[in-house]
């Protein structure tokens, strides 16, 4: 038997929480022979700490053989302690009319001080997954607290961009979702990302040549990408949450898993002309469990130039933003 992984997630009691801890218990993000112990943290207030209780109830009731303890706290330095992966979901959602960004001031306090704690007292091998919006600047500010833990150990989650851009292009070409491959999600979990869709293949051929219609590619297909997050907020009433916590599954399961190819926000270091400061959507592969390389040299248009311009220009204005909480 394997010794169990230490996962921490924060906002463990939230919508995201109660679709996402059933598979990690599961074991669908770490495999079917790997135990996990779940350390779940929320804040303290009583009617967050019942409703995690009765989270943990149903766990217990699922009698998953994967789940070889739980630990439930309003203290992240033991909610955090010995953590292997740290996902970092505990945040205030958007509401209507809102962009990701106006969270930034509200979100980003709790980023600097999840960072430091984890830098303290993760385990030695210790990698993050943010999710709470905004995304990849909570990441940035949670990474710059830490003396310890590299900015490599830092991610933020654009899969859920990916598996956005993914169905729409087979829902465009009226094939599976398994025959598209190849999407990749660059620069910000905003409407300005930018789902590089020339790269892209259907069934090992060229999405562009499959589809065939430009105008929809570089119009609408962005858009509904971008929008998506705007448009489930409208339908549901609460932001997405079953599809994000799906999603992260899928991140944590693709950094796991040597060979993957996938997207995710990490420190650009400058790579496809982003500012090498911020944290922005990019293909990467994963070398081994945890660690990836971006996967550089896709050729851009004029167009994704532009569009790259645009979402590494906003990624900038959010760290100006912020720039009080870094460091
Ligand atoms: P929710 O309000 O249902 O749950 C959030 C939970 O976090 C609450 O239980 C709250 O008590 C807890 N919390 C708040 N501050 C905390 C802290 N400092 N420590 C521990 N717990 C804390 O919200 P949700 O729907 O689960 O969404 C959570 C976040 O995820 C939001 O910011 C949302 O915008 C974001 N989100 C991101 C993506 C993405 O693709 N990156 C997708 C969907 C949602
Ligand atoms: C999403 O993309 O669904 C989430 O980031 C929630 C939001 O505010 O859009």
């Amino acid at each position: 038997m394997k010794s169990p992984i230490k996962v921490a997630v924060t906002g463990a009691a939230g919508q995201i929480g109660y679709a996402l801890l059933p598979r990690i218990a599961s074991g669908a993000m770490f495999g079917p022979d790997q135990p996990v112990i779940l350390q779940l943290i929320e804040v303290p207030f009583e009617k967050a700490m019942k409703a995690l209780e009765g989270v943990a109830m149903e766990l217990d009731d699922c009698a998953f053989p994967l789940l070889s303890g739980m630990v439930l706290t309003d203290d992240p330095k033991v909610g955090f302690a010995d953590a292997n992966w740290s996902l970092l979901v505990g945040a205030r959602p958007r509401g209507p009319g809102m962009e990701r960004a106006d969270l930034l001031k509200e979100n980003g306090k709790i980023f600097t001080a999840q960072g430091a704690i984890i830098d303290e007292v993760a385990a030695e091998d210790a990698r993050v997954a943010v999710v709470g919006n905004p995304a990849n600047t909570n990441c940035m500010i949670a990474a710059s607290k830490a003396r310890r833990l590299t900015p490599d150990r830092f991610t933020a989650m654009v899969r859920l961009d990916q598996n956005r851009a993914q169905s729409q292009l087979a829902k465009k070409a009226g094939v599976a979702t398994t025959d598209v491959t190849d999407i990749f999600i660059y620069g910000n979990h905003s409407p300005s990302m930018f789902p590089a869709f020339a790269h892209a293949k259907i069934s090992g051929k060229p999405a562009r040549e499959v589809i065939n219609d430009d105008a929809w590619l570089m119009g609408p297909f962005c858009e509904i990408v971008g929008k998506r997050g705007a448009a489930i907020i409208a339908a549901r009433g609460a932001s997405s949450a079953a599809s994000a916590a799906s999603s992260l599954v899928d991140h944590v399961r693709s950094l796991f898993t040597p060979g993957s190819i996938h997207s995710v926000a990490v420190k650009s270091n400058g790579h496809y002309g982003f500012d090498p400061e911020v944290w922005a959507g990019l293909p990467v592969k994963t070398t081994s469990p945890g660690a990836f390389e971006v996967i550089t040299g896709f050729e851009m248009c004029e167009f994704a130039k532009s569009k790259i311009a645009a979402t590494n220009k906003e990624l900038v204005e959010e760290r100006t933003m912020v720039a009080d909480m870094l460091g």
